[in-house]
Formats: structure tokens, sequence, C-alpha cells
């Protein structure tokens, strides 16, 4: 083992998925953020957190329009993806810029990127603040839909910093529930 400096300890928490946080900005435009500190957080209703920094566009337009969309991303856009953390004003579009494509979503007026094989539709639930430099954006998602299988949607992992990885092989272990 070694020791992990503390302001690295949440990299142990990893890889997460990758995905982009579509919203739509002050310009009426959409924007499509790259994000990892993503994570479930209630079954019933369907509750997702974002750990977002607080003065990103995302967070304020997701608390201005009261929806976002997440949309996961594959290894096949997935440096098209990450080029859109690139510092951006509103009505920038670097989505466009870095050739991804936008597409209708089904129950919220923010698009989802076309490119991504699963996406979950969020109305902002909550925003949740402690004393640090990110809160969570809570969404309750009122729409999902996804490839079929983990194989066919091929999330790309985002480990910490620049590495990212491919997601592994089944493993099939016992369950208890019962
Ligand atoms: C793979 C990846 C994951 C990221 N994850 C997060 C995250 O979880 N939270 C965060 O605040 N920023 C994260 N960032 C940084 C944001 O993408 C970046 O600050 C971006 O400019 C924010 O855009 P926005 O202001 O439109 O929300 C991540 C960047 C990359 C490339």
């Amino acid at each position: 083992m070694i020791d992990i400096p503390l302001l690295k300890a949440t990299s142990i928490i990893s890889p997460r998925l990758t995905v982009l946080v579509n919203t739509i900005d002050s310009k009426g435009e959409l924007v499509s953020s790259p994000y990892s500190w993503i994570y479930p957080i209630n079954m019933n209703p369907p509750l997702i957190g974002v750990g977002v920094g607080r003065t990103k566009q995302s967070l304020k337009n997701a608390k201005r329009t009261g929806e976002f969309v997440i949309c996961i991303v594959s290894p096949n856009f997935g440096q098209q993806a990450v080029n859109c953390e690139k510092a951006h004003k509103p009505g920038d579009r670097l989505w466009k810029k870095n050739n991804l494509h936008s597409q209708k979503s089904k129950k919220v007026n923010v698009p989802r990127i076309k490119e991504s094989k699963a996406v979950l539709e969020c109305k902002t639930k909550k925003v949740l603040e402690y004393n640090g430099d990110h809160v969570i954006l809570v969404g309750e998602v009122v729409y999902a839909q996804s490839q079929e299988t983990l194989e066919k949607v091929d999330p790309l992992l985002h480990v910490s910093g620049e590495t990212f990885r491919a997601i592994g092989k089944a493993i099939t272990l016992q369950r208890h529930t019962k």
C-alpha cells in the first residue's frame, strides 16, 4: 500500500463513466460538457447526482432551465467529447466544432448527442450544497434510452487526469438478497 495525498483520494473511487452533460445556455444554444463525477443516488424515483464545480456553466444552465441530459460517451467519440471541456462562453457550441451532432430528446427540451448510445433525460430536482468547491446537481430521470447491451453501449471510463479505460470482461457472482 502507498499513501495517497488527500487531495487525490477521490481518484481511488474510479474509474467512473465519462458522460456529456447537455444543457441549454443563456443564448438558447446547446452546451455539451464532459463530466465523470456521476452517480446513482436513488432508485424510486430514479435520481442521479453529478459532482459539478460551483462556477460551471452546466450547473447554471440546469438550475435556470430545470433540465439536463446525460449522454454516455464511448471510445469512438471519446476525444471529441473530451475536447468539449475547453473554456467556452454561451453560444460557442464546442460540440459542433468537434463534429458531434445533436438530436431531439423525448421528454425534455434539451437535445441529446446523437453519437451517444445511452441517455438519461433529467429534470433538475435539487442542488446539494456543502462547504466545498463542488455541489451535487441532482436530476430526476424522466426518460432513459440505451442500446440493449453494455457491449453495444461500450462506455468510456475515466480513471483520472488523461487516463481512460474501456470496460473489461463480465464476471458473474452469487448474490444473497433473499
Ligand atoms: C473526462 C472529464 C471529466 C470531467 N469531470 C468533471 C466533473 O465530474 N466535474 C466537474 O466539475 N468538471 C469535470 N470536468 C471538467 C469540465 O468538463 C470543464 O470544466 C468544462 O469546461 C465545464 O463546462 P461547463 O462550464 O459548460 O459546465 C471533466 C473534464 C473531463 C475531460
